[in-house]
């Protein structure tokens, strides 16, 4: 068998506290500090620990040259190739672990630069219910969560004395100004009423679509939306979870940017959908309750095609997330709907319902648009009363 290691790796001595029985009954707290070596793997979707043999072999293995395992097995212990074979560490060639080489081989074609690839893998949420996460901190302790944060720093960084400031001219007050006034992250959606399949199309075009598809270079076409995109490569994607649109079958969907369409993926009943919503939202379910639920997905292959392990790549690829959510808000506010991002997505849950490689595309944000509910049973900000009159005030 040929072996080599993984692509990436890297290691972090880290402290945890053990509970030892032995040192309570001697008059100690029972708490022991353990240092371990864990070692962090981006192919993996779990952390490992290591012990210090295994953290030296995998110091010596070249992560390119394929060796033979029998001639490894000459200069280190075979107990801890094993070791390092089953913790997926080590990868073996075709007769070893089809689902680890598999796994680095997505990671080593998307061009990952590693400590982007860690960073992304391990902030990935499985089955996280922030919901459910406040309640049982209200039940744990006694203090408000910003109690215990503590005071704030200050709003805003002031380095000068205000009579110092060179004051500017006003704005004016633009259609762009009085759009901008309006948007306000919606979570309070109507549940009785269809969006529009007109509301719908266009929103989505004005957010995400591609107004031309341009051949810059032979073969290489960038897309031309409304939103910058690093190099214009545009490789954030949309997969629409359809709950309440006319004409619509509720489902999950991709959209096509270029054919401004939607891709059919899977029918669902609208029940079952709400619930996928609910777990891909972290919980959430007053954004579950939007029209239209947006998971925007990297395709990393695609930036990173061109910069490859490149130390901004990654962080291009989020901001371009950031800049389609932007869009969308607006463009649901001028049509009179709410609209809403997060961060706090489970993205295991998304990659498992759109069938996603995690390294080669992965989930970013959800976003989502609809039409506002009459009661404000949600909380809202919207000091300026610019969507809810000031005698509905947030709930409490
Ligand atoms: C990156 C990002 C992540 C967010 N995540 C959440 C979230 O998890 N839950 C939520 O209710 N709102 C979330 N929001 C919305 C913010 O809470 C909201 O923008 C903020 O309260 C200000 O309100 P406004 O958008 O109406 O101005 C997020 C916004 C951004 C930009």
């Amino acid at each position: 068998m040929q072996v080599r290691r993984c692509a990436h790796v890297m290691i972090e001595p880290r402290e945890r506290l053990d509970f030892d029985l032995a040192l309570l009954a001697t008059g100690g707290t029972g708490l022991r500090s353990v240092i371990e070596w864990i070692a962090l793997a981006p192919h993996r979707d779990t952390e490992v620990v290591l012990s210090l043999d295994e953290v030296a072999v995998l110091g010596v293995v070249s992560p390119e040259q394929w060796l033979s395992l029998d001639e490894l097995a000459q200069s280190h212990p075979r107990e801890v190739l094993d070791a390092l074979l089953e913790k997926q560490l080590l990868i073996a060639d075709a007769t070893g672990d089809t689902g680890a080489r598999a796994a680095d081989k997505a990671l080593r074609d998307a061009h990952w630069r590693g400590l982007d690839a860690i960073a992304h893998r391990y902030s990935r949420w499985r089955g996280v219910d922030t919901v459910e996460a406040q309640r049982r901190f209200g039940e744990e302790t006694d203090q408000t969560f910003l109690q215990r944060l503590g005071d704030a720093p200050v709003q805003v960084r002031e380095w000068v004395d205000p009579a110092q400031r060179q004051a500017l001219s006003a704005a004016g007050s633009s259609a762009l100004d009085a759009l901008l006034a309006r948007r306000v992250t919606c979570r309070n959606y109507e549940l009785t009423q269809n969006l529009s399949f007109a509301d719908f199309s266009t929103a989505m075009y004005r957010a995400f679509g591609a107004r031309a598809v341009d051949e810059y270079a032979p073969g290489i076409f960038l897309l031309k939306k409304g939103a910058p995109s690093a190099g214009g490569l545009h490789p954030v994607e949309a997969y629409v979870l359809v709950q309440r649109v006319d004409s619509i079958a509720p489902g999950l969907y991709h959209y096509h940017p270029a054919a401004h369409a939607l891709e059919p993926i899977r029918e669902m009943p609208a029940d079952e959908l709400t619930a996928l919503a609910k777990v891909c939202l972290g919980g959430q379910p007053y954004f579950a309750q939007a029209h239209v639920v947006i998971a925007l997905t990297g395709r990393f292959v695609r930036n990173f095609w061109k910069y490859r392990n490149h130390a901004k790549a990654y962080r291009a690829v989020i901001l371009d997330a950031g800049h389609l959510s932007q869009i969308l808000y607006l463009a649901a506010t001028e049509l009179g709907l709410g609209a809403f991002v997060t961060a706090g997505v489970n993205e295991v849950q998304i990659e498992q319902a759109f069938g996603l490689e995690p390294m080669a595309e992965g989930p970013l944000a959800m976003c989502g648009f609809g039409i506002r509910g009459v009661e404000r049973n949600e909380v809202e900000f919207d000091p300026n009363h610019a969507v809810w009159p000031a005698d509905k005030p947030n709930p409490v």
